[in-house]
């Protein structure tokens, strides 16, 4: 698991309660101090009996708070355990939280360390229910819920499937990738683009040839799912517009699928007018088939090739240009330029042409950069004058700073 910046070195109270689920918590104690977290694990009575808490002790390398009546460690701000876990926390995640919990802290009763460190602590406080049968959806629970909410208690839903009793229905604990993009939503929930849209668009687009054929390009949509994460942790709504298949959607971005180049054009036009910002991390095909052949095109037996016709797709970019000089949105456009040859002249011309605001230009040609692996090289111009080139570094970090950048320009 590689460090996540928004969880460097944040304290966070990971509360485990009496659910079946608790084993799900070690994995995430285990990922939160991978990406960098502290992570200070209180464990209800009724949780360790499904799991100790050397496990979580092990996995955190940090000591395990199970008793309202023990002294705090000596890496707490004070010795009363439950003070010195909420003072200075960044966030109190209770994964899983049992009915019974959540109906505790709905009501501000106070009988245990979890519940007292509840009380205490004044960091955002992310639950994530998790209960068998019908205990969910029980008018009980759903009220409990709905006070928590309403005091600004961050909600993971909980999953739809089988649980352990073989029942079928609604709260299960959704896997760790999904708490850990939800504990990043309750972080950036005050980030530098709070109430801020911004669209992203990633991957290269498919133009049909045929039913079952079409041309494409080599981009992945890496850098445009690790941009529209970075503007999560932010605290932006995203909306990601996307070719890709098979990455992992950043959890809160909404997602438009789309294909061709001209689907593409339609979804980003459909959002430029509500948009902050548009980053166009998408690579688009320059051409597509002249026309889409309704049957699978068949090889002939004289052993003939075939010779395609290809017109030209619309620029994107120059059609966002006309769009914002009369809307004036997106305030911010950012443009990419993949170029093989003369890289700073390319990019150059292509801000200008295109009327962007920021430019980031990569050489495909580099095998640790560009298209389908992890990091990336690029040099950011804008349309102020500026260059910033960057060294070797990963994709997600390309993508903070293109995202800081973003965000001192809509505050100018
Ligand atoms: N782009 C676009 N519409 C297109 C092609 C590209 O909006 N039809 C956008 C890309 O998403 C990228 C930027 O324009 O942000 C530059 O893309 P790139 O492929 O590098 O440049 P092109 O404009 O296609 O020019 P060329 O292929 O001639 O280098």
């Amino acid at each position: 698991m590689e460090p996540i910046t928004i969880l460097h070195e944040k304290r966070v109270i990971l509360g485990v309660t009496g659910s079946i689920a608790a084993y799900k918590a070690v994995d995430l104690a285990s990922k939160l101090t991978q990406s960098g977290a502290l992570v200070d694990v209180i464990m209800t009575e009724s949780a360790q009996r499904f799991v100790t808490p050397l496990t979580f002790q092990a996995v955190t390398g940090r000591s395990v708070y199970t008793d309202l009546w023990q002294s705090g460690d000596s890496a707490l701000p004070t010795h009363i355990a439950h003070v010195g876990l909420g003072e200075g926390a960044d966030v109190l995640v209770i994964a899983p939280a049992t009915a019974h919990t959540l109906a505790k802290l709905a009501h501000g009763m106070a009988d245990n360390l979890l519940s007292v460190t509840a009380l205490a602590a004044c960091c955002p406080l992310v639950i994530a229910p998790a209960m068998d049968g019908g205990m969910y959806t029980h008018p009980a629970t759903q009220g409990n819920l709905e006070i928590l909410q309403s005091r600004g208690a961050w909600l993971v839903e909980p999953d739809e499937g089988r649980f352990a009793s073989g029942l079928v229905g609604k709260g299960r604990l959704p896997e760790t990738p999904t708490l850990i993009g939800e504990i990043r939503r309750a972080l950036g929930q005050n980030g530098v683009l709070a109430g801020r849209h911004v669209v992203i668009t990633a991957g290269g687009t498919r133009e049909a040839l045929d039913p079952v054929r079409y041309l494409t390009n080599r981009s992945s949509g890496k850098q445009g799912y690790a941009l529209a994460q970075a503007a999560l942790d932010a605290g932006a709504e995203v909306t990601l517009i996307s070719t890709a298949q098979g990455l992992a959607i950043p959890v809160g971005a909404t997602l438009v699928p789309v294909d061709s180049a001209a689907a593409l054009l339609e979804a980003v036009l459909a959002h430029c007018d509500t948009a902050d910002a548009l980053v166009m991390a998408a690579a688009v095909a320059d051409f597509r088939p002249a026309a889409v052949a309704t049957q699978k095109i068949k090889k002939q037996d004289d052993g003939g090739g075939l010779t395609l016709e290809l017109a030209r797709t619309a620029d994107i970019l120059v059609a966002v240009k006309e769009r914002r000089m009369q809307t004036g949105s997106p305030r911010v456009v950012v443009g990419f330029a993949a170029e093989s040859e003369n890289l700073l002249a390319n990019a150059h011309a292509k801000l200008e042409r295109k009327g962007l605001d920021m430019l980031v230009a990569n050489d495909i040609t580099a095998m640790d950069a560009g298209f389908n692996v992890d990091t990336n090289r690029v040099t950011i111009l804008d349309s102020a004058g500026g260059q910033q080139s960057l060294a070797l570094t990963s994709k997600a970090r390309v993508s903070e700073i293109i995202i800081e950048r973003i965000a001192k320009r809509l505050i100018q």
